[in-house]
């Protein structure tokens, strides 16, 4: 990828499943697992990004392919470092003028989480660092106004968190971060196929046919899917067929889950905002509000209408793009304060 114009401002996702980022008036120009595979005896790296994907589970004793983000939050500090550095170098090139960053933080991250996000991104080169929360990210790339005293609601599901928040005025009044989303799914249906099949499967497995034939409210047509895995008694290969139906069983608890969350924020909402909320209805967004039946489902536990964002997997990088627009901006918004939370040096 060439390198890009010197000086130029990028807005980066930084997820627990993937790490994007956007230019402005470009889009998206990077996707990419946030995973990075390590050699364990050197303690040297190996892979970073899609390479480092390839390996999930297929690793030797000898490198292990770990996730540096947690829960929406860095768990092992280096690794993100490392990986945040070559993303960016991708990115930008290796230019003397490195960008400023809008990055996302998700909702209930502490001030020692938030600043080793900004240290880190320091580290890989950028000269300025704005925060702004992951809801708010999420409202901005769906295309919502977020500077009206009026309430929207969103709820971002994607691969370590749900955040769920009510945005009015450029900020949150209630907002809700679970940790159940995509991974959960994954481990559900790892779970339910040892225990209804004696089959042990990989997350990767279980994470392909949730993405083929998942669901969390029943399909109008019957889907089958082949998993692959290791039979639990004699530890042979085996392969076996499964239904959606299956699908839906195994991923009940975690989408019941969801939407007990948003009902909570609901509950806690005062009562004006619930009004617009019940007026304007819920928007989804992250990649999990591409599972079928998410927006069906909430629709039916809230009575609000839901709908999934257009290219939800990309709202939130589109949107810490939008956000870029703020830096400069900072009393241009008229009713509210800015939604960025600003780190200069
Ligand atoms: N078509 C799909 N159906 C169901 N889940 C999906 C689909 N596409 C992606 N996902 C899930 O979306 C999650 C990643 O979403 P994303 O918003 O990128 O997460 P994060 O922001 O946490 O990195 C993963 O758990 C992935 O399995
Ligand atoms: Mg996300």
């Amino acid at each position: 990828m060439p390198g890009l114009d010197v000086g130029v401002d990028v807005g980066i996702d930084l997820g627990t499943s993937t790490v994007k980022i956007c230019v402005p008036e470009r889009g998206v120009v990077l996707n990419e697992p946030a995973i990075v595979a390590v050699d364990k005896d050197t303690d040297s790296i190996v892979a970073i990004g899609s390479d480092a994907y390839r390996m999930l589970g297929r690793t030797s004793d000898r490198i292990a392919a770990v996730y540096p983000l947690h829960d929406g939050v860095i768990s092992d500090y280096e690794l993100t470092e490392a990986m945040l550095t070559t993303f960016v170098k991708l990115v930008c090139g290796s230019k003397m003028l490195m960008p400023r960053v809008v990055v996302c933080v998700p909702i209930g991250i502490t001030e020692v989480e938030r600043r080793a996000v900004v240290d880190a991104l320091r580290a890989a080169g950028a000269r300025k660092v704005c925060l702004v929360e992951e809801a708010i990210a999420a409202a901005l790339g769906a295309g919502l106004d977020i500077a009206q005293p009026y309430g929207s609601l969103i709820c971002d599901i994607g691969g370590g968190t749900t955040d769920i928040g009510v945005i009015t005025l450029n900020g949150l009044a209630v907002k809700k971060s679970i940790k159940v989303a995509g991974n959960s799914f994954d481990a559900a249906i790892e779970k339910y196929i040892r225990k209804n099949h004696n089959l042990i499967i990989g997350p990767r497995t279980a994470e392909d046919i949730k993405k083929e034939i998942g669901c969390v409210f029943m399909r109008d047509r019957l889907m089958t899917g082949i998993v692959r895995g290791r039979d639990g008694r004699n530890g042979m290969p085996r392969q076996i067929e499964v239904t959606s139906d299956e699908m839906l069983e195994a991923l009940e608890e975690p989408s019941i889950y969801i939407c007990r969350a948003v009902q909570s924020v609901l509950e806690e909402t005062p009562p004006e905002l619930v009004g617009d909320l019940y007026e304007r209805g819920m928007v989804l967004t992250g990649g999990s509000a591409m599972l079928y039946g998410m927006d069906k489902l909430l629709a039916k536990k809230t009575r609000l209408s839901v709908v999934v964002a257009h290219d939800p997997q990309a709202c939130v990088v589109l949107g810490t793009g939008e956000a870029i627009g703020y830096i400069d901006a900072q009393t241009d918004v008229e009713f509210a304060t800015s939604p960025l939370d600003i780190y200069s040096y």
